[in-house]
């Protein structure tokens, strides 16, 4: 396992297929087992998968876009509904705000973020390819509200999922010491 979390890496040319509805259960009972203080299960996956329901959610993308800026001209909104077809399957992943008094929703945004990774992983484990991207339609209101997210929660990211269309290739792994440190050794004062 912990060989296959260091070799992950993320692959933007996905074509079909998806993983399928089974696996599509296994990953998503990896994802909802993310870390969960006071167990609010603040997620929310939404999936597109197919022409007809990419399609849909690149006019949900267009149409909120527009409603940013009418001035988009016809390449802009051509890229803008192309966005989805990079994949497959698209998975939009939601940290719902649950209000507990002791569980600030920055801590929801990470459980959230953990059960994608988890998905993730799981995914590679299974021989497909994932993509986390993110961009101001996370943040974008009326794409929310097209989506059926409360204007509260937060949208953590899209996930595209499929099968790789290149070679994967794992990654060189960043210097260790330059990220950790052990105690308060060598810090004055
Ligand atoms: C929250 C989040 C949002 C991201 N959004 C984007 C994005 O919009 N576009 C992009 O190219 N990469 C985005 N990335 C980075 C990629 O998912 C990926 O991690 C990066 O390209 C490095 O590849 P690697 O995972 O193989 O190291 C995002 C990552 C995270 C965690």
């Amino acid at each position: 396992m912990l060989e296959k979390i260091t070799e992950r890496v993320s692959c933007g040319r996905l074509q079909a297929p998806a993983p399928s509805k089974a696996q599509m259960q296994k990953l998503f009972q990896a994802a909802l087992r993310a870390p969960d203080h006071k167990s609010l299960k603040p997620w929310e996956y939404i999936v597109f998968e197919g022409e007809q329901a990419l399609n849909q959610l690149a006019q949900a993308y267009l149409e909120a876009s527009l409603k940013e800026n009418s001035d988009l001209d016809e390449a802009k909104k051509a890229r803008i509904l192309s966005l989805p077809h990079r994949a497959p399957m698209v998975i939009v992943a939601v940290a719902k705000h649950r209000h507990h008094q002791k569980v600030p929703h920055l801590e929801e945004i990470l459980s959230t973020g953990a059960g994608v990774q988890n998905l993730i992983l799981g995914a590679y484990d299974l021989g497909f390819g994932a993509y986390w991207r993110s961009g101001p339609l996370c943040f974008n209101p009326h794409l929310k509200a097209l989506l059926q997210v409360s204007q509260e929660d937060t949208i953590v990211g899209f996930i595209y999922l499929g099968t790789p269309s290149v070679e994967l290739k794992a990654k060189p792994i960043p210097e260790i010491g330059d990220f950790v440190r052990y105690g308060l050794d060598g810090i004055d004062g």
